[in-house]
């Protein structure tokens, strides 16, 4: 089977879709599949590069590759894709949109404002939150352009810097909480890692340093465990998931905050999905045989 690994992309995401594709690269079983690279560098560069390809490796982060538009174009094409569907990459894209399904399933989310302008950080809903707040931009990945803000002076510059990455921006209360992630893999979940960032929050050198960063399988008294587990599970079906995906949320006298789902966690050598599978048992390329496997089912 002629699996392409997609990688790279337009997206603020394009270097860590790099690394992930560098460890899919690096794991795939090449006695089962044969790995063909695609990196793409605009848009229209799918078009022709996957042609002949019997199956879509995705290693694409943010827009254009999680958000649902690289997945109406490989169905368009008829060529197979790894994970979430269209329609679940579209929606967990949109941390808003995210953010109210799982209200409406009864799922605990910080409180947010969704700023469309500059001037919205003015509004009586964004004094309404008080401090700290997080301001991010609405549908970014890996922290880029996230901003912890802990008075009102530092508000707008935390929303100019937002806006530079789209057109929304979502102001979201502050939970001073740990920081857990819950991976997903056909239909099970994997053992949820704490997370404790040297920085101050889990932004994109904690996350991509190595070293920057603890991150070690949570070990909970087993309600709480139960309780953050059926979040988990809830959140991954609110949101349509299908074959895998990663829920991170924020944990406050014991109550799990879901801050988003990941349609297409990262991959590379010092991101959670892996290091909770290899917890696990599963082994780097045993992980991407079972989400091949998964997404062909
Ligand atoms: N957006 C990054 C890749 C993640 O969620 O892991
Ligand atoms: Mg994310």
């Amino acid at each position: 089977m002629k699996v392409g690994i997609i990688m790279g992309g337009v997206s603020s995401e394009r270097e860590v879709s790099l690394a992930t594709g560098k460890e899919m690269m690096a794991h795939l079983d090449r006695t089962k599949y044969e790995a063909v690279p695609i990196e793409i560098r605009y848009k229209q560069d799918l078009l022709a590069q996957a042609q002949g390809i019997d199956l879509a490796l995705l290693a694409l982060h943010g827009s254009f590759g999680e958000d649902g538009t690289i997945q109406g174009t490989l169905e368009t094409m008829g060529i197979p894709y790894t994970g979430c569907s269209l329609l679940s990459s579209a929606l967990c894209m949109d941390k808003d949109v995210s953010k109210k399904l799982l209200r409406c399933e009864g799922l605990r989310t910080p409180d947010w404002v969704l700023l469309r302008r500059l001037d919205d950080i003015r509004s009586p809903q964004v004094a309404a939150l008080g401090y700290p707040l997080v301001v991010k931009p609405n549908a970014g990945g890996s922290s880029i352009g996230v901003t912890l803000v802990r008075d009102e002076p530092s508000l707008r510059q935390a929303a100019e810097t937002a806006f530079s990455y789209g057109e929304e921006v979502l102001v979201e209360a502050y939970i001073d909480g740990e920081e857990i992630t819950c991976g997903m893999l056909n239909g099970e979940l994997l053992p949820i890692l704490s997370i404790k960032p040297s920085a101050e929050f889990f932004d994109y050198t904690s996350k991509y340093e190595p070293g920057q960063s603890d991150e070690r399988v949570a070990a909970f008294e087993p309600e709480l465990e139960q309780r953050i587990r059926d979040a988990a599970v809830k959140s991954f079906r609110a949101m349509k998931c299908s074959v895998y995906a990663r829920v991170d949320m924020m944990l406050k006298d014991g109550i799990p905050y879901i801050l988003e789902v990941n349609t297409l966690p990262g991959m590379t050598r010092t991101s959670l999905l892996p290091q909770s599978a290899l917890a696990a048992g599963i082994s780097f390329a045993k992980l991407l045989d079972a989400i091949i496997e998964g997404s062909l089912a």
